[in-house]
């Protein structure tokens, strides 16, 4: 047991397996079309909210647990956070953005109110005055707070922790405060996409649920 619990992948293969018995059982009570547009819409919601929750997972453990524990990790610790942890916390933070943005633009699509929710629904007042209805409003909102985010992330928070960690070669010469400066941008940014982070799921949960 503990050396299967000690193999991550292991790990990763028994939760799909388990998570596809679970779809067994309820393909077993009827109704389920696996070849229907709406199953795998449904699929494709749960890829997105499997890679949300990796990124916002990894951006509340930089700023609820990384950032306010470094000021009390012993100076001799602390390179080891950022050689080594922090940039493989990088690595899925910024991939599960992207397959985040991916598959949520996806969803949009299949959901057939990508424009609709983008404009916040303003293409459909003649008028001009936005919101037309309210559940492409919020999904919409949802879907900018969310965009603004992964934008910060690809082109503020990764370019600068590249600098700051010296994570790419071609910021080799930064001198110590420049590298201290970058840091400063990122770790602003990324309490901004913390800050976003509430509202957005908010949307995010509302456009389907909110009665
Ligand atoms: C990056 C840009 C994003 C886009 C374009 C996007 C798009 C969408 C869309 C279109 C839906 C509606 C799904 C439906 O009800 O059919 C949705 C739902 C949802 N999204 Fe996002 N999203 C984004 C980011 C995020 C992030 C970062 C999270 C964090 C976990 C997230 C979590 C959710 C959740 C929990 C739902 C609700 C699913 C449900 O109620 O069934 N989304 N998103």
């Amino acid at each position: 047991m503990a050396a299967f619990l000690g193999n991550l992948r292991n790990v990763v293969i028994a939760g799909l397996v388990l998570a596809i018995l679970v779809i067994a059982v309820r393909f077993s009570y009827g109704g389920l079309d696996f070849a229907g547009e709406a199953f795998w819409a449904y699929i494709i919601r749960v890829l997105h909210v499997i890679s949300g929750v990796m990124w916002i997972g990894l951006l509340w453990y930089f700023n609820f647990v990384a950032t306010p524990t470094m000021p009390s990790i012993p100076a001799e610790l602390r390179p080891a956070l950022g050689k080594y942890i922090t940039p493989a916390a990088l690595f899925w933070f910024r991939w599960g953005a992207m397959s985040t943005l991916v598959f949520g633009i996806l969803l949009a699509g299949i959901n057939r109110y990508i424009v609709q929710a983008y404009t916040l629904d303003i293409v459909n007042d003649p008028t001009g005055k936005a919101f037309g209805t309210p559940s492409y409003l919020l999904i919409g909102i949802g879907m900018w707070f969310a965009t603004i985010m992964w934008f910060n992330v690809w082109f503020v928070i990764w370019p600068n922790q590249q600098k700051a960690l010296s994570l790419n070669p071609a910021y080799a010469n930064l001198d110590a405060a420049a590298r201290t400066a970058a840091g400063g941008t990122a770790g602003r940014f990324s309490r901004i996409n913390t800050l976003l982070s509430i509202p957005m799921l908010f949307c995010m949960v509302a456009a389907s649920h909110m009665p």
